[in-house]
């Protein structure tokens, strides 16, 4: 999947997507998924932090390229972790190139701020596929004072609108819409000309994306707009202590699991 197949999908078959940070998850997603994110939330997912602010470029080259060694179809975007795009165009391309360059991802996503239609206009005009981001943004999640759905307010809602906008203006191929009112987030859908991929966005939304280990249970806390497909918690709770108990009852390893010496002639 390229960038402009995902545009064409505009009010067609909704998008299915992602978030992937490992080869083996991304090999299980791709052939399912339209789009895969290695999105900056591998930060709190995988690495324990308290938010996505102290995720590194470092950080997102890894796992891009491990994602990249997995995915075969579904396009592969690779979010710009803070810090690296908000200064200047000039400083947001010379990142956005880097991560392209040594994951081999089609495309990165930026959280669209007040300033940011100049610098995606500016990355798209020099090659590289930008996806947005509106509503509530992570990245902004210690001025907000907490991760809280946007729009709540007449203003705000315009706010908001008006970022959805400048973005698909500037180039943008999509763009993710999360925590929003269901009746912003037709709104957003409507007025721009590029798909509108929701978390926490309703189904007004030209798709849908999931952090993939909320989907799959890995937490004990869900999100309101998190559907659980599975319950992996309690599943790898299980296999850990059925693990434990049979090496503690020498019942593992058994002969099945155990290398012998070939009988002697
Ligand atoms: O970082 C991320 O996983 C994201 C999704 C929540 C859209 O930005």
């Amino acid at each position: 999947m390229t960038a402009p197949e995902i545009t064409a999908r505009k009010g067609g078959p909704p998008l299915a997507c992602l978030t992937a940070y490992t080869a083996p998850i991304a090999e299980i997603l791709d052939p399912v998924c339209d789009l895969l994110l290695v999105g900056d939330s591998v930060g709190m997912v995988m690495h324990g932090l308290p938010n996505t602010v102290g995720v590194t470029m470092e950080m997102m080259i890894l796992h891009g390229q491990a994602v990249m060694r997995g995915a075969r179809r579904a396009m592969v975007v690779v979010d710009m972790p803070f810090g690296s795009y908000e200064g200047s165009p000039e400083a947001a391309f010379a990142n956005a190139a880097r991560l392209m360059k040594e994951t081999g991802a089609q495309a990165v996503k930026v959280e669209s701020g007040p300033h940011i239609a100049d610098t995606i206009a500016y990355l798209v005009a020099r090659g590289v596929p930008v996806m947005g981001h509106v509503g509530l943004r992570p990245q902004s999640v210690l001025v907000d004072g907490g991760f809280r759905a946007k729009g709540r307010t007449s203003a705000e809602r315009r706010l908001v609108l008006d970022e959805a906008k400048a973005t698909a203006a500037a180039g943008a191929f999509s763009v993710v819409v999360e925590g929003v009112a269901e009746s912003l987030a037709e709104e957003i859908t409507a007025a721009i000309d590029v798909p509108t991929i929701g978390i926490g966005g309703s189904a007004a939304c030209d798709g849908q994306i999931l952090v993939t280990d909320d989907m799959l249970g890995l937490f004990d806390w869900t999100p309101k707009f998190v559907r659980r497909y599975a319950d992996l918690r309690a599943e790898i709770g299980r296999a850990a202590a059925a693990y434990a108990e049979d090496v503690r009852a020498r019942r593992f390893p058994a002969a099945a699991e155990t290398y012998f010496t070939k009988a002697a002639e």
